[in-house]
């Protein structure tokens, strides 16, 4: 797929009436869908050794886990199953493409592609996720029953790693055809059952847990908080009653601890918590010094590297560009650049001489080549 898959969907009433709140099935959601990646292609992916992938089924009632990488024989199975494979949007770039079909969301809250392949019959068994989830089908037909609303004390199956309800309320069914697509927010129970062999593309987002972005949030504050302040409480009243500690000293805790929370210092690890990559970044050193002599004496193309994390704020002072869990700022000037490549996740000749003309998009390049975000060609 090098054109851009077209979603039909109505944005502005997808966002109003059913982003975070309610299922909806968007039928023909792509017309004449091919699936970039076929069931045999991913069985294939799931042999390798980087790549995280999972096999479920269910045997007598009971559902099994393995964890990959598999070998053929893994394929053969007695029972219904269903092979998992994630960020396949890593190593697939036209499987990476379908992220695109998000494009209205903000790109930082999409996190990967999840390929599945299912034997008639497999499942992963109801559930639900915390985080919204586009369900794309591929090849075959698969049929989602939706459930109740579930929460973190909802009943699940006893299992070590799988959450699997032990009810499910069936409230909608959906047969899906190749190129139908089923947006399920979080917390909603969903089950998938294949009907013959089929594949599901699941473009699946992120959203930080709010006890992450409170630590970070406190760690960057004390970063700059002077460390010898102490509590203070001048004009108090005298203490009445031996050993207590009275309502108006914990106010004055309260309102101290406040006015540290509020000082302006800058909210740069927001970014950084949100475009942290999934896998880490590796990099080699030879690859780099030749990458960026390529980049200096005038490069086709740089491309957004399929497992980049890009992301970056306007600030009163420039640009603050969040790259794979790092931050720096640059002037205004990159900004062009940096929108192109977020879009169109290339800049190519005549723009990519341009961009390097000016020494602060040259620094910014350079500065995404070595945090792993772009790739030259
Ligand atoms: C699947 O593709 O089988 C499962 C996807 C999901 O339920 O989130
Ligand atoms: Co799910």
């Amino acid at each position: 797929m090098s054109t851009k898959a077209e979603l039909n969907l109505d944005r502005e009433q997808f966002l109003a009436r059913y982003w975070q709140r309610k299922p909806l099935l968007i039928r023909n959601a792509i017309e004449n869908f091919h699936p970039p990646l076929s069931s045999h292609q991913l069985a294939g992916l799931a042999l390798e050794d980087e790549v995280e992938s999972r096999i479920i089924e269910q045997r007598d009632n009971s559902w099994l886990l393995q964890h990959g990488p598999f070998c053929n024989a893994d394929y053969k199975r007695d029972v219904p199953w269903t092979l998992l494979v994630q960020a396949v949007d890593h190593y697939i770039p036209e499987v990476a493409e379908l992220r695109k079909l998000a494009d209205f969301i903000p790109q930082w809250r999409v996190d990967d592609v999840m390929v599945s392949y299912a034997t008639d019959g497999g499942s992963v068994g109801p559930h639900f996720d915390n985080y919204d989830v586009f369900l794309l089908q591929g090849e075959g037909q698969r049929l989602w029953k939706l459930g109740q609303f579930c929460d973190p004390d909802s009943a699940l199956l006893p299992h070590d790693e799988l959450r699997i309800l032990s009810l499910f309320e069936t409230q909608q069914e959906y047969l899906l055809n190749p190129g139908d697509m089923l947006y399920v927010p979080p917390g909603i129970a969903h089950w998938g059952i294949a009907q013959g062999e089929c594949t599901t593309f699941s473009i699946g987002f992120r959203a930080p847990r709010v006890n992450d972005m409170l630590s970070r949030f406190v760690d960057h504050l004390l970063e700059h908080l002077e460390p010898d302040q102490f509590y203070h409480d001048a004009l108090q009243t005298p203490a009445s009653r031996a050993g207590e500690i009275r309502p108006r000293d914990l106010e004055r805790v309260l309102a101290q601890i406040q006015g540290a929370l509020d000082q302006d210092e800058g909210n740069q690890w927001f970014g950084e918590l949100v475009t942290e990559p999934r896998y880490e970044h590796l990099s080699d050193d030879d690859d780099l010094a030749e990458a960026r002599s390529l980049l200096a004496e005038g490069a086709t193309s740089v491309k957004l590297s399929p497992q980049a994390k890009l992301a970056w704020q306007q600030e009163a002072d420039g640009i603050l560009v969040f790259a794979n869990g790092l931050s720096q700022l640059y002037p205004l000037s990159v900004l062009t650049t940096l929108i192109t490549l977020c879009e169109h996740w290339v800049v190519a000749a005549p723009a990519l001489a341009s961009a390097m003309d000016d020494p602060a998009t040259a620094e910014l390049l350079d500065y995404l080549l070595e945090s792993g975000c772009i790739y030259v060609e």
